[in-house]
């Protein structure tokens, strides 16, 4: 497979990705039943599946491994955090006051990882 078609692959799930999660936070924020929709409980899966499929593949491809290279391990620090902050900024059990903050964190730690992937380094290449 083409490593430049993969790519883009996981550059599309990346924007529809950080897409749905905004749309879903700004939606839960207001109150609104999302999860009445079908395609807003299932596509997030979807597409976050092939956007993890598609980063095993390109460090498989590229030879550069998290633990091994640190802008990848920072991302995949970061994805942790990501996950952690944005189940808990949509969950059920979470308090309203509790979701800005919280959401707020999510979005700032993939814009970090959007950063360390622009520049291939866990300083954004600031240090
Ligand atoms: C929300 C999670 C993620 C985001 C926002 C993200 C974002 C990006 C972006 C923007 C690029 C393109 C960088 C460029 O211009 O070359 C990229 C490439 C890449 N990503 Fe991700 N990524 C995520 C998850 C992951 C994970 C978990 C891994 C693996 C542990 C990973 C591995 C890679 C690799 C190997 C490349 C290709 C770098 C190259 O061609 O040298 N990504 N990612």
């Amino acid at each position: 497979m083409d490593y430049l078609l993969v790519k883009y692959l996981h550059l599309s799930c990346v924007v529809i990705s950080i897409g749905l999660f905004v749309l879903r936070g700004t939606l839960q924020l207001q109150s609104k039943p999302w999860r009445q929709w079908r395609l807003l409980r299932v596509a997030p899966h979807i597409v976050d599946t092939v956007l993890l499929g598609s980063a095993l593949w390109l460090v498989w491809r590229s030879g550069q491994y998290p633990f091994v290279e640190g802008w990848l391990t920072a991302k995949v620090l970061a994805l942790l955090a990501y996950i952690g902050l944005g189940m808990r900024a949509l969950g059920k059990n979470t308090s309203q006051t509790q979701r800005l903050p919280l959401f707020a964190a999510a979005l700032l730690s993939v814009t970090y990882i959007v950063g360390v992937a622009l520049t291939r380094s866990p300083s954004w290449g600031l240090l």
